[in-house]
């Protein structure tokens, strides 16, 4: 489709790159960038020649946050009547693996959609943060939530509370990204690992997101027998056949999502 917040490109075999593409603002975001977000990510979902998605931004910012002056004036009225960025963690209701590719700011609601993602890289020069506090509100798009989950309660409470922000270092010592690069390599670096995630089986690879993803809703017990039953019903593909075979034969396998 033609966008006018974004800017979507394949730039490698099955690969879906989309990029905010909302410079003067930093990538604020709001509700027309969102929407044409989801179309993206939920258009690529559907593409049988795609295996993985990277979102990305610009070298100055992944994004800047929620768009602060269309926020200023809207009443509880308007945010609670209207449920208002109810479908902003609609990336997380996408099945093929999504890496976040980080450069600049991720500040605010830019910090969350980043935290929505399979993967988090990010380059070297990244600020993170949920600045919300000095505001006078709050994350609300899982920052107290998935940011708590993901680096601890101690440090998310400390970084909620005075709205400070963190390096794309420190979000690695926590295990928030899983790799630092320099700015100039970070998008090629992440299109690189979702192109290798692209020649599996997408079975599988639907298989793994759905079972890591589920398990932060369950017990650790639910959770193994959880993984333990999709990774039974896996049996009953051609991909697990042929991957096995493969291995056994020496030779590359070659998956078709069968
Ligand atoms: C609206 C924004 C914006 C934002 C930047 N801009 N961030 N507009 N909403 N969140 C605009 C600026 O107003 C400015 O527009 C232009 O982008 C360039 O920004 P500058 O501030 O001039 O750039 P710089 O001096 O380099 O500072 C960068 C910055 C700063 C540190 C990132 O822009 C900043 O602090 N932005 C706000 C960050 C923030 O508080 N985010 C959380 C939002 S609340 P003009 O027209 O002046 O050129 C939130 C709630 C989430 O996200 C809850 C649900 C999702």
């Amino acid at each position: 489709g033609s966008y006018e917040h974004i800017v979507v490109s394949k730039p490698a075999t099955g690969v879906r790159l989309v990029t905010l593409n909302r410079p003067k603002a930093l990538n604020a975001l709001f509700s027309p960038l969102i929407a044409e977000l989801n179309h993206a990510l939920f258009d690529a979902d559907k593409d049988p020649e795609i295996g993985a998605i990277v979102i990305t931004g610009s070298e100055k910012a992944f994004a800047a946050g929620a768009d602060i002056k269309e926020m200023k004036d809207k009443t509880v009225a308007e945010v609670y009547g209207k449920d208002f960025i109810e479908n902003w963690n609609d990336q997380t209701r996408v099945k093929k693996p999504i890496i976040a590719a980080v450069n600049g700011y991720a500040l605010g609601g830019g910090c969350e959609l980043a935290l929505m993602a399979d993967i988090i890289y990010a380059g070297e020069k990244a600020v993170f943060g949920q600045p919300e506090i000095k505001l006078g509100v709050i994350p609300g798009a899982g920052g107290t939530q998935r940011l708590a989950r993901y680096i601890g309660k101690a440090r998310a409470s400390e970084l909620i509370l005075t709205g400070r922000n963190f390096s794309a270092q420190e979000a690695l010592e926590w295990g928030m990204v899983a790799k630092v690069f320099k700015p100039e390599e970070l998008v090629d670096q992440a299109v690189k690992t979702a192109a290798e995630i692209a020649q599996f089986s997408p079975l599988a690879v639907k298989a793994a997101k759905e079972a890591i993803n589920e398990g932060y809703n369950l017990s650790l017990e639910q959770g193994l027998k959880y993984e333990r039953r999709v990774f039974h019903t896996l049996f009953g593909t051609e991909d697990q056949k042929e991957g096995m075979a493969a291995f056994a034969e020496k030779r590359k396998a070659s998956f078709t999502g069968k």
